[in-house]
């Protein structure tokens, strides 16, 4: 029988909830070898010219794109689309920038999207750790940044992060730049210091807090993709339900769901950068929830750019998952039920032969 620790948790599990902690408190360094490969990997895009930027990507790749767009400062000088399906559901122009990020390269609805991207002539580049999209973009002389090898896609985000981020340094229109980036490393490399133990301090004493709990994650301006992060870190990780809601839009139907009481956990994500009609908003949401009993947590940090305050926002989120997956027993790098879906959906292989093959054209 397998050993266990006074928490009731295998060791071997143990073992994997420090591991995906020790790669959390590595992110700085993701981010950092990120950039500059994305930086080296757009060269061949420098001077393009584009009038919407797509990104295609499921899971913890897709989280890529909305980091991006969160990152990017709004008001966008061209579209920005986020799409995770088999299909691009507005039709591809040449002028488009289409960015596949599949962590594995071998994600079917990523690949089956950037087939329809390829046919129809749009600018095209990829980050991926290998797989087919790494075969393929080689092939047909696609930018490709090639991201480090044998994470989890999710602990890989980091990095997919700042190779998108340093591709779109040569993109006039997206006007990244990767000075606020390693300017925003820094600071992230700072703030990491105080996540010393998994069982201890902030991230732990919040995972306390939610544990047991069903979340209900609410997200505005930049900080909807960090929501998202949570929502999914908190699936991923810690095998626990979360939802997510999005400010003001919560305002006008979620919280009529509050009058009858199920065990839920609210937590807002607070930005430095919140304009003052969400700041009063949560206040009376807040002020609401616990007047009928609810648990109400929020999640910030300080920073000095909008782009440090989600990357830090996202380590808090990734120790948080981890610290919960601890107190659950819950194994942070394994998934389980993610990879009997894509077995059960036999079309799936099909499909992704049949982009493969569109790509040999
Ligand atoms: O975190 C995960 O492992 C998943 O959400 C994957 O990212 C998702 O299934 C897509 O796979 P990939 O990132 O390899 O394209």
């Amino acid at each position: 029988m397998r050993e266990t620790n006074p928490n009731g948790m295998g060791n071997d599990v143990n073992d994997r909830i420090h591991a995906a902690w020790e790669l959390v408190r590595s992110s700085a360094k993701l981010y950092s070898k990120g950039l500059e490969t994305g930086i080296n990997a757009g060269k061949g895009l420098e001077g393009e010219e584009i009038e919407r930027l797509i990104f295609l990507g499921m899971g913890g790749s897709g989280i890529v794109g909305d980091i991006i767009r969160d990152m990017l400062a709004a008001p966008y000088t061209i579209p920005v689309h986020i799409f995770k399906d088999y299909s691009i559901p507005i039709k591809p122009r040449k002028d488009d920038l289409v960015i596949a990020v599949s962590y594995s390269g071998g994600t079917t609805e990523t690949l089956t999207a950037f087939a329809q991207a390829h046919e129809a002539g749009c600018k095209l580049a990829a980050i991926t750790s290998g797989g087919d999209l790494a075969k393929l973009a080689e092939k047909k002389g696609i930018p490709l940044a090639t991201v480090s090898s044998g994470l989890q896609p999710r602990y890989a985000a980091p990095e997919m992060v700042s190779a998108a981020y340093g591709l779109l340094t040569h993109i006039t229109q997206t006007r990244t730049e990767a000075k606020i980036m390693r300017d925003a490393i820094e600071e992230l490399r700072e703030y990491i210091e105080q996540f010393k133990k998994v069982n201890e301090g902030e991230a732990y004493e919040y995972a306390k807090s939610i544990n047991n709990k069903i979340a209900v994650i609410y997200g505005h301006t930049h900080l909807f993709s960090t929501a998202y992060r949570l929502k999914a870190q908190l699936n991923e990780n810690a095998k626990s339900q979360a939802f997510l809601a999005q400010l003001p839009e919560a305002c006008h139907n979620e919280v009529e769901g509050w009058l009858m009481k199920t065990e839920t956990a609210h937590i807002f994500l607070r930005s430095g950068y919140e304009p003052p009609i969400i700041t009063s908003m949560v206040k009376w949401m807040t002020e609401t929830l616990l007047s009928r009993g609810y648990t109400v947590k929020e999640l910030r940090t300080e920073a000095k750019s909008h782009v440090a305050e989600i990357m830090k926002l996202v380590a808090l989120i990734d120790f948080i998952s981890i610290s919960l997956a601890a107190l659950r027993g819950a194994d942070p790098l394994t998934l389980h039920l993610l990879p009997e879906v894509r077995k059960a959906l036999q079309l799936n292989e099909r499909l992704r032969q049949y982009a493969l093959s569109s790509f040999a054209k």
